[in-house]
């Protein structure tokens, strides 16, 4: 394939096609050129690097078995089948490799990405200039088994945090401690559990967003933690079910932009390193890494190049722009090259097109090769071991520093990798501490116990040491996150305003005409205090909120998703305890049914319901990290129904609460959209909370909204649609694999969540953006000024602002890397070493770079500066609008801004997107005028063709404003 042609979009394939043809199953066998990445990986496997051991991690037969129940959805128990599961493994690998196989002409489909090299060295935007200067004299001083050190983790549970790389001690450059994740401290004592970032997402607050990160980083340094793995921008959600959409902040890329943004900036701003991940595109559990799924190598998302652009990637631009010091790459691959190896991904997009100047940290084993990573443009290996957990064989460490030696990774790369890791370091003010206290961890995250080891995955002996300080770091954070767990929470159901509630219940007038109402239908004379039920297992604290570990069980109110975005809660306010408290016991009596068994059927019971005159029903749907399973959900959710029988419940509840005659407020926690068909239009489901996962606050946020103290103003960040069919083909997760290498095309392109739903024009139940208040709204006085000429490209990208480091690059001598004979080995560990009679067997020699390798890539018309070229990021346009609270009570109010592209032939255009929003308080009666910034990035599409921002310049754009995706009263054009 001619080299030009790769240039012109994500795909190699001809650009004009770029809708088309997005993997080997759409034919189109020319596509199929060797991978440029897989050659390096090719080159690596025979060359410089550890035998490749494909085993199990443990138990692998537990796997096979695991792998049996993922394809048939079926259990069964012992050997016969084992026996079975593998027979049927075999048939399918067979089946589905012979698919393959056929029409990729005997080839895997490798080789849809194109070449992108070499990696653009940091250093160039004046904004990291002073860091870049300062990390160059430490660099400058490191031996090469520093430098290597620096690049690769020590090894999985060889440090006290879930990542560590290793130190370049004699210049005085610290181990980094790395920790999840984007909800709390993961694996720590003493800390916050904060709201999801779903929820984070809800409240469409950018101060909130920013405060939380704040938090969570203040929690983090005083923990000994340098840098936070989140927030999370992918999953970006294209599908509802996928495992862990819940981690990121919703289904569309500028919510998630501005989130992601904001968190980074307020982690950051706490002198903490942010981490944005990942990227890009692991928008589903089921493959998405090797043998966790049973099959040898990871999904495949398949995107067309200006899809990635206006989705996928958009929100990691936003992170880049807000100066976010690393960015995690992805478990699975994109267009069949590893995330973690794709020069076009990690060189192109990443590193020149949006100048990110930080380091690429891979996900914790989502390298899988050498040499071929290195020169694709991953800065950091972790946990540091490569195609096995905990084995202690890395693909860097001494691997790497036998490719420095033997010429195959050019010193120049190893320096950009360790320079961009120092710089990151300096620029975060790590070195100053002052602001960054020098410590390792207080707490360990593989035991409890005050006394334990500092490399629990070795086997060699070792001191015991103190290893948990229990440091309390909580502060008042829990004030942030009440508040984004009350903020967070949707009201999407209020019929004759029957929420907010009193502690008392009701006045004396309301009860007495509620009762009559109850008597007639139950023929039982009401008197006393007043009645309210609380049903369902997720409003009570069930066996606590800790007993799955890493939470991966539903059970209890559900506050947070599963797996490494979760955290140990230091406790968790359940619904019905802040009920208890905050009803008034002399007025209120509470009647609690705490599980979904239905058991109030019985007669006595079935008596106790009749009497209720309010009904608060709660359920829920949980999911989360692909490495763990509960019952049928394995990762990703195999449905959106409500879990634990959560439909019939209400049903039951709305059915038998006054004798079918009591209000009924419904409270769903989940991690995603659930579908409410079967319940959502009873009459007396009067209203209905959505609070997301709340976190540690739960109760407490969700008493401030029952009660009114809080006037909701949560608003969805997905779309709730009537069936999980109604999300189109795009909207499925893939459950069964599809070939040896599981391969999902992206061909719904732009339309997932709402865009599907308004492109095809489907009803959803509730749309994107939707949430009430307790008061209403009134928009007005649409204005939009023109700020710039309307014109089709950016501004010419701007030289470099400043010149990255340069270094010697002649090879350095193979005695940097030898093991030095004062150091004790830990089994295991990590080391950057070779042995002396290994090194002095290294040879120079001539090797084959990836295919690609040699030709120098022009540089992206969209690039030239941290977060890309700077005219993308200027305001084209301004809209403002006044909104008034013309209600009854003090609420805040979320307008939204979406844009409607003018026509242009060859260009498909979503109907709307989204492309601003803000949160204003208002007191009754007060307004405020709205101003929402269009830069020229809001207004632009990515032209495949010239490989650009575009704005259109003939017709119009329309903009619509009002507070959900779908109730858009006023409009402007420009
Ligand atoms: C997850 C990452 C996480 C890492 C470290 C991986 O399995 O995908 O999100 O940061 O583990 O725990
Ligand atoms: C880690 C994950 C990893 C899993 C593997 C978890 O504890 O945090 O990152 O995928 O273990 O078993």
């Amino acid at each position: 394939m001619a080299r030009d042609e790769s240039q012109q979009g994500l795909l190699r394939d001809d650009p004009s096609k770029h809708r088309r043809s997005l993997s080997s199953n759409d034919g189109d066998a020319g596509a199929f050129d060797s991978d440029s990445d897989l050659d390096a990986t090719d080159y690596i496997d025979r060359e410089a690097r550890p035998k490749k051991t494909f085993q199990v991690q443990s138990r692998p037969q537990r796997r096979w078995c695991s792998f049996l129940f993922t394809t048939l959805g079926r259990r069964s128990k012992g050997c016969i089948g084992v026996v079975a599961a593998i027979l049927v493994i075999w048939l399918l690998l067979m089946a589905g490799g012979a698919f393959v196989y056929k029409k990729a002409k005997e080839e895997p489909p490798y080789g849809q990405s194109p070449p992108w090299y070499p990696t653009p060295k940091g250093g160039i935007a004046s904004t990291w200039a002073k860091s870049y200067d300062k990390a160059s004299k430490l660099v400058g001083k490191m031996t090469l088994a520093e430098k290597v050190n620096v690049t690769t983790g020590t090894g999985w549970q060889m440090g006290l945090a879930v990542g560590t790389n290793g130190p370049a001690v004699h210049v005085g450059f610290p181990q980094l401690q790395l920790q999840d994740g984007p909800l709390g401290i993961r694996f720590a004592d003493n800390i916050t559990a904060f709201p999801a970032g779903i929820t984070v997402g809800a409240t469409w607050n950018r101060q909130l967003m920013y405060a939380r990160g704040k938090a969570h980083a203040i929690e983090a340094r005083q923990k000994g933690i340098n840098v936070l793995l989140g927030p999370c921008v992918g999953p970006l959600g294209r599908m509802p079910a996928g495992g862990r959409n819940w981690e990121g902040f919703g289904a569309d890329p500028y919510l998630q932009g501005v989130a992601g943004a904001e968190t980074v900036k307020g982690i950051q701003s706490e002198n903490v390193m942010a981490t944005i991940k990942h990227f890009v595109a692991n928008e589903q559990e089921h493959f998405r890494q090797p043998w966790e799924w049973g099959l040898p190598h990871a999904i495949s998302s398949n995107i067309d190049d200006r899809t990635l652009h206006e989705l996928y990637a958009w929100p990691f631009a936003d992170a880049v722009k807000a100066g976010v010091a690393a960015v995690m790459c992805s478990y699975n691959q994109l267009n069949n090259s590893y995330a973690c190896g794709n020069s076009k991904l990690m060189n192109g997009i990443l590193k020149d097109e949006m100048g990110f100047q930080g380091f690429v940290m891979s996900d914790w084993l989502a390298q899988h090769s050498g040499v071929g990573t290195a020169l694709a443009g991953l800065d950091m290996t972790m946990p540091g071991d490569g195609a096995t957990w905990a084995n202690g064989q890395s693909f860097w460490g001494p691997e790497l520093t036998r490719a420095v030696l033997n010429g195959s990774v050019p010193l120049e790369r190893l320096n950009d990798m360790v320079t961009r890791i120092v710089a990151a370091w300096y620029q975060l003010g790590q070195d100053d501490e002052t602001k960054f206290p020098k410590q390792p961890p207080n707490f360990s995250s593989w035991t409890n116990d005050r006394m334990g080891v500092l490399a629990p995955g070795s086997s060699s002996p070792q001191d015991q040491v103190v290893v948990n300080q229990f440091v309390n770091v909580q502060a008042n954070h829990s004030v942030i996150a009440r508040e984004v767990a009350a903020e967070g929470t949707v009201l999407l159901k209020n019929d004759g305003g029957l929420l907010p509630i009193s502690r008392n219940g009701l006045d004396a007038k309301r009860l007495k005409a509620r009762r009559s109402v109850i008597e007639r239908a139950t023929g039982k004379q009401h008197e006393g205090k007043f009645k309210i039920g609380v049903f369902g297992e997720d409003a009570g604290p069930g066996d606590g909120p800790n007993v799955c570990k890493d939470r991966n069980c539903n059970q209890g109110t559900l506050g947070s998703g599963w797996g490494s975005g979760a955290v140990e809660f230091p406790y968790l306010v359940s619904p019905v305890e802040s009920l208890r408290k905050q009803f008034d016991s002399s007025k209120v009596e509470l009647v609690e049914f705490l599980d979904n068994k239905l058991s109030f059927s019985g007669n006595d019971s079935n008596a106790a319901v009749d009497e209720l005159e309010l009904c608060i029903v709660f359920a829920n749907s949980d999911s989360g990290e692909g490495f763990a399973k509960w019952e049928d959900v394995k990762g990703d959710r195999p449905n959106i129904n409500l879990q634990k029988g959560g439909d019939e419940l209400i049903v039951k509840v709305a059915g038998g609460c006054g004798g079918g005659t009591g209000d009924v407020i419904v409270v769903i926690h989940a991690v995603g959209p659930v579908l409410m068909e079967k319940w959502i239009d009873l009459p007396n489901v009067k209203s209905v909370l959505f609070a997301n996962l709340p976190g540690q606050e739960s109760g407490n946020a969700l008493a401030q909204i029952l009660f009114g103290d809080t006037n909701p103003s949560g608003h969805l960040p997905f779309t709730i649609g009537k069936s999980l069919e109604d999300y189109g083909a795009g909207g499925q997760v893939l459950y069964l694999p599809n070939g040896v290498i599981a391969q999902q095309d992206f061909k719904e392109g732009l339309y997932i969540d709402y865009r599907h739903f308004d492109k095809m024009n489907i009803e959803p139940r509730f749309e994107f953006g939707f949430g009430l208040s307790y008061t209403t709204f009134k928009f007005d006085n649409l204005q939009v000024t023109q700020l710039r000429r309307k014109t089709a490209l950016p501004q010419p990208r701007p030289t470099p602002a400043a010149t990255p480091p340069s270094y010697s690059t002649n090879i350095p001598d193979g005695s940097e890397g030898v093991f030095p004979l004062e150091i004790r080995k830990l089994d295991k560990y990590i080391y950057p070493y070779l042995e002396k009679d290994e090194v002095q067997k290294i040879k120079v020699g001539k090797y084959p770079y990836p295919d690609g390798y040699e030709t120098q890539q022009p540089l992206s018309g969209a690039g030239g500066a941290e977060g890309g070229n700077p005219d993308l990021w200027a305001i084209q346009v301004r809209v403002d609008v006044d909104v008034k609270n013309d209600g009854p009570v003090v609420g805040a109010v979320v307008p939204q801004l979406y844009l409607q592209y003018p026509g242009k032939n060859g260009v498909d255009f979503p109907v709307k997107v989204l492309r601003g929003f803000d949160k204003v308080f208002l007191k009754p009666g007060e307004f405020k005028t709205i101003k929402f910034p269009l830069t020229r990035r809001d207004l632009s599409y990515w032209d495949v063709e010239q490989q650009n921002w575009v704005m259109v310049t003939e017709g119009e754009y329309k903009f619509l404003v009002g507070q959900s995706s779908r109730d858009l009263p006023l409009t402007g054009t420009w």
